[in-house]
């Protein structure tokens, strides 16, 4: 099939790679090349062992690979040969200076805007896939358009709602795709490019167009309120524990109310991911900005009771377990932030870890697919920790086994077995409310579940 459409993505990561695999796997009309500064990362993306795990990835970059998808670090050549730019480079929360810990780093960011210009020599459509602070369009047009090659460059937001773990049943049948432009001659036409590309897949009505502010306040705002969700269940739940009602059954019933809807309202650990907390803390430095601290303290809000309730583990534990656990093997059972993913950026898990060193308790951390990067995290505290693959030995003579990611794996174990190597009273702490609390209790695992009182 003949190629109408070149596209380049710059920034080979969890959302550029899946996504231009995807669009590639879907468009063979469109040649989709995807660029990085990482070497490593690219040869990865090039070999057998793809450099993040998703499930269906593999097949979709097997069928698309060398057709009509390729990964190079020629960035310049890659642009310069692009009709459409996607930037899906990262965009971490600044550690430094004005908004250190809330406003978005924009370095990387802006590198990439300078460096389009520069190759350049014919206008193009410049796509933002990160999600960004709002107006950083504005930010990039100037940069863009601001040259004397008399160039123009139409620049999208085209933000990502794909979920890891899902990322390619998200990407094939997304709920929406949602594209702002300016609402002038040329936004308008370049929108209607890139609706061209996704109408491959995606039924028209479920492509979004907006103007270019409210697509990247969108992004922003659907994080916020999925956190939020999970928060307002997780601040629920600690009345739960304290009351005898349980969370589940609570969630479950508020859920069925058709105008609230089932979904994130599982109560948890709390929340991790490279979005949430980085977007919400990226709306309320927005607020802040725009002289609205009110907002910004509602939206800090639901970071800060995700905080808490990840705290709150490590004090259950310390309260069940006659207040001490220093010099005691806990068992971590999991590391990832959620399931399905070896991604663990802002995992609760490491919170819980360093908790229990705080405790001067040992932890031992194991995972099916997160072992890597938990050692990366892990790297300041590597001595104090012990990563184990195989979860049977991992709670082999621990005194407390900690659920902290909801791999399906771990509530198919034998517990029986587990009970047994360890030492007793045998504790379980369930993060995930995964286990079958009911039949570990039978084996006799002292059980607590986040959100789960004592019914009398
Ligand atoms: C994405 C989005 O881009 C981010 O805005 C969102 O909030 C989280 O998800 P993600 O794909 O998960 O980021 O980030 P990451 O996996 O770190 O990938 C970014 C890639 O960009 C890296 O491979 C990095 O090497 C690359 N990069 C970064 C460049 O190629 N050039 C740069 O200048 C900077
Ligand atoms: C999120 C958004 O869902 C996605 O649309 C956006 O593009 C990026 O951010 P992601 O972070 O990959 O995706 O995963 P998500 O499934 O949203 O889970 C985020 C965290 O919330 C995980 O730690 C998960 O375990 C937790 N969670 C989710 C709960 O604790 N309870 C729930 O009910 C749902």
């Amino acid at each position: 099939m003949s190629i109408k459409t070149k596209i380049t993505c710059i920034g080979a990561g969890y959302v550029g790679g899946p996504t231009m695999a995807v669009i590639a796997d879907k468009c063979e009309d469109v040649r989709v090349t995807v660029v990085d500064i990482n070497q490593a990362r690219i040869d990865a993306w090039n070999g057998d062992a793809l450099p993040i795990f998703e499930p269906g990835l593999d097949e979709v970059v097997a069928r698309a690979r060398g057709r009509n998808l390729f990964f190079s670090t020629d960035i310049a050549g890659a642009i310069k040969d692009a009709d459409i730019v996607f930037v899906s480079v990262n965009t971490p929360t600044k550690t430094f200076g004005h908004g250190a810990g809330k406003a978005s780093d924009l370095q990387y960011w802006e590198k990439t805007a300078r460096q389009i210009l520069e190759v350049c020599d014919e206008g193009k459509i410049i796509v933002e896939k990160s999600t960004l602070p709002v107006r950083t369009a504005a930010a990039m047009e100037r940069i863009l358009n601001s040259n004397d090659k008399g160039l123009h460059f139409e620049v999208l937001s085209n933000p990502e709602f794909l979920a890891e773990g899902t990322a390619i049943r998200d990407l094939f049948a997304p709920d929406r795709v949602l594209i702002g432009s300016h609402q002038t001659e040329s936004g308008l036409a370049a929108c209607e490019k890139l609706v061209e590309v996704y109408a491959h897949w995606v039924p028209r009505e479920n492509i979004l167009t907006t103007n270019l502010w409210s697509s990247e306040l969108t992004k922003l705002t659907a994080n916020a309120f999925l956190a939020q969700r999970i928060s307002s269940i997780n601040s629920i739940s600690a009345l739960c524990e304290r009351t005898g009602a349980d969370v589940d059954e609570v969630a479950h019933v508020v859920g069925r109310d058709s105008r609230i809807g089932a979904k994130f309202l599982k109560a948890s650990i709390g929340f991790g991911g490279s979005c949430f907390k980085k977007d919400i803390l990226n709306l309320s430095y927005l607020c802040e900005y725009y002289g609205l601290p009110e907002v910004a303290a509602y939206w800090e809000s639901v970071v800060k009771i995700n905080e808490w309730q990840t705290h709150r583990m490590v004090s259950t534990m310390l309260e069940r377990m006659f207040n001490t656990i220093a010099g005691k093997r806990i068992a971590v059972l999991g590391f990832a932030f959620k399931a399905n993913t070896g991604d663990t950026r802002e995992s609760p898990a490491n919170l819980v870890v360093r908790d229990l060193l705080n405790e001067r308790a040992l932890p031992v951390v194991t995972d099916p697919k997160a072992i890597p990067d938990a050692k990366r995290d892990l790297a300041d505290v590597l001595d104090r920790v012990v990563f184990e693959e195989d979860v049977y030995k991992a709670c082999e003579g621990a005194h407390a086994v900690v659920v902290c990611t909801e791999w399906k794996c771990f509530a198919e174990l034998d517990w029986k077995k587990i009970h047994a190597g360890m030492e007793k009273p045998a504790f379980v702490f369930d993060g995930r409310n995964i286990l079958d609390a009911a039949a570990l209790a039978k084996i006799g695992f002292e059980v607590a579940c986040i959100g789960k009182g004592k019914a009398d």
